[in-house]
Order: structure tokens, then C-alpha cells, then sequence
């Protein structure tokens, strides 16, 4: 009924995520962010069914905040207390959009700061990775080569912004070859720091188009190859991406003119369900509260989470 995100500006002052500034901006956030989410749902807090929190993978500071507050208020409120997996949470985004839903199963590629997974959902709460990142995130890949470039943080939309005026091909940067459904992303960071080094001090203002542009298309291509690989391999034909990356315009259009030319049907969500956003966690909490997936009050957050 209301998807309400607090802004991130404390993460752009100092070029990246700090843990400890990440928590206290929650610990501000939370209250404000809660009674915005209600008042512009036009419902009272105490009218809503249960309390969904992310319990996992994360920063610990920023899931504790959320942890406590969602606990409490289930304990106030007397509602259940639902445990999201933020990853899982990132898939089922696919599913808020009724008019533009995959049938299961379906294959996700779930493309975020943290993470890159090829996730295969068999139902919303069976979801299996069948491959995964091995280094860098390619949210990372993005933000590194951003940084590289002089650009602030999260450098992935600026990317995508000048990318659109450049050209892919202006600048070749080598791709790994990891096995299986595996993905590789800090050689990239590397070979753009390594190319970066030899040239002059006006190159990177000059070329910035270009450069994004052909960043951009190397990550692309090293993400679409695995994804066809998966599709080959399972036989899978709903093709879903999900998390920050996804909100990418080339990787979007990629995904949508090879799905046609291969026949298989691909999902976008929205942009505002790319990103982290709070729908997800409902959706997702949706699901678990019709399955009677419920937690106890000494529920704990885990920084990591293996599925
Ligand atoms: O899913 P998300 O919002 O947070 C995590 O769970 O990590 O993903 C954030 C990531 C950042 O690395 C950001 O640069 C990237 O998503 N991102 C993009 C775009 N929008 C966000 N990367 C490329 N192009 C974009 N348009
Ligand atoms: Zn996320």
C-alpha cells in the first residue's frame, strides 16, 4: 500500500557504505520512515496484519535497528513477526506487479551491490542459487570502476547515464572465464585501473562516455553469457532480474532483445523494485505469512546467510 525509502545521501559523502554512520542513519531514519509508509497507506499501524523485518544478509549495526524496532512492534502491536531474506526478497520482487508476473518456475538473475546470483524459484519460498559471484558483486563492478573515473557513490546510475551517450566499443576490457554459472568481476576493476594508468590526465574527462559505455557493455555481456548458459542448462524459459543492477537501462534492454531473439520471456520490475525497497520485503513477507512462517521474539539478524 505505500513503499517508502529513507534517502542515502550519508552513503554519497563519503564514497561508499560506512557501517557505523550506515546504523545511526537507521537509528534516525526508522520512526519517520514507519509513520511516513503509514500515514501514506492511509491505515493505522495497527490494522496491518504482521511485522516483516530483514533479518538477513547485511550490514549487523543496520539489521539490528531493524531487527529491535520490528520486534517491538510486534510485541506492542500483537501482530506476527515475519524474517525476510533480503536476496529472496530481491526474486519475489518479480511477483508485485499482478499483470506482469513469471508462471514458476522462472530464473533470476539478481544483480545488486552485494550480490550476483542465478537463482532458480520452483514457488515464491523454494528458491535454489545455481550460480553466484565469486569476488566482486556487480554492483561493485560498477560503483569500482565509478570511483575509478572520478565519479561519486553509488557510481551504477551515473554509468548508465553517460553510457547512454557513448560508445561499447570505444574501449575493449577483457572478460573472465569462470566455470559453471559462476561470475567474476574484480579483474575487470583492475584492467580498467591498469588501462586508467597509461593514459594522460585529460583522458578520463575526454572519453568519459566511452569509457562508461564500454564498462558498462563489459559487465553486461560477462552477465547475459551466464544467464543464456542457464537457460540452456535448465531449460528454464521465464527469465526474471532483480536488485540495483537490474534498474540498469542497457542491461534491461540487453535481457529484453535476447530473450526475444531466443525465445524466452523476460521480467523487469519496475524501477522502484530494482533498488532496495520495502515492497519487496512485503511481498515476500506476503508469501511466508500465508505458509504460517512465522518467528519467535529471540529471532537474532545474521550479517551472512547462506539459502
Ligand atoms: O539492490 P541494491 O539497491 O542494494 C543492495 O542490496 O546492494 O543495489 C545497489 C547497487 C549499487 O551498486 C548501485 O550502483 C547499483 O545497484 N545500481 C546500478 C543502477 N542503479 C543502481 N548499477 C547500474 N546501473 C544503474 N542504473
Ligand atoms: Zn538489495
Amino acid at each position: 500500500m505505500s513503499n517508502f525509502i529513507a534517502n542515502q545521501k550519508v552513503h554519497e559523502q563519503y564514497g561508499g557504505v560506512v557501517p557505523e554512520l550506515a546504523s545511526r542513519a537507521h537509528m534516525q531514519n526508522i520512526v519517520p520512515v514507519v509513520d511516513a509508509a503509514v500515514s501514506s497507506a492511509h491505515i493505522n499501524l495497527s490494522s496491518v496484519d504482521a511485522i516483516a523485518f530483514t533479518q538477513a544478509p547485511g550490514l549487523i549495526g543496520s539489521l539490528l535497528v531493524g531487527t529491535q524496532f520490528a520486534k517491538s512492534l510486534s510485541l506492542a502491536l500483537h501482530k506476527p513477526l515475519i524474517a525476510v531474506h533480503h536476496m529472496q526478497a530481491h526474486v519475489l520482487a518479480n511477483l508485485i506487479d499482478e499483470n506482469n508476473k513469471p508462471d514458476f518456475p522462472f530464473l533470476c538473475l539478481t544483480v545488486s551491490g552485494g550480490h550476483t546470483q542465478i537463482v532458480v524459484a520452483n514457488s515464491p519460498l523454494d528458491l535454489k542459487v545455481i550460480g553466484e559471484t565469486i569476488d566482486d558483486a556487480a554492483g561493485e563492478a560498477f560503483d569500482k570502476t565509478a570511483k575509478l573515473l572520478g565519479l561519486p557513490y553509488p557510481g551504477g546510475p551515473l554509468i548508465d547515464k553517460y553510457a547512454k551517450e557513448g560508445n561499447p566499443y570505444a574501449f575493449k576490457f577483457a572478460e573472465p572465464q569462470i566455470s559453471e554459472l559462476n561470475f567474476s568481476f574484480s579483474g575487470l576493476k583492475t584492467s580498467v585501473l591498469y588501462f586508467l594508468q597509461k593514459q594522460d590526465t585529460t583522458f578520463i574527462q575526454n572519453n568519459l562516455n566511452d569509457l562508461c559505455a564500454s564498462v558498462q557493455h563489459t559487465i553486461i555481456s560477462i552477465l547475459l553469457k551466464k544467464i543464456q548458459k542457464a537457460v540452456k542448462q535448465t531449460g528454464i524459459k521465464n527469465v526474471c532480474i532483480a536488485g540495483g543492477v537490474s534498474a540498469n537501462s542497457g542491461l534491461r534492454k540487453a535481457l529484453t532483445e535476447t530473450g526475444e531473439q531466443l525465445g524466452w520471456r523476460t521480467f523487469i520490475p519496475k524501477f522502484e523494485y530494482c533498488t532496495d525497497n520495502a515492497a519487496m520485503i512485503a511481498i515476500t513477507a506476503y508469501y511466508k505469512y500465508l505458509a504460517n512462517d512465522f518467528v519467535a521474539l529471540d529471532i537474532s539478524p545474521t550479517a551472512r546467510a547462506e539459502w
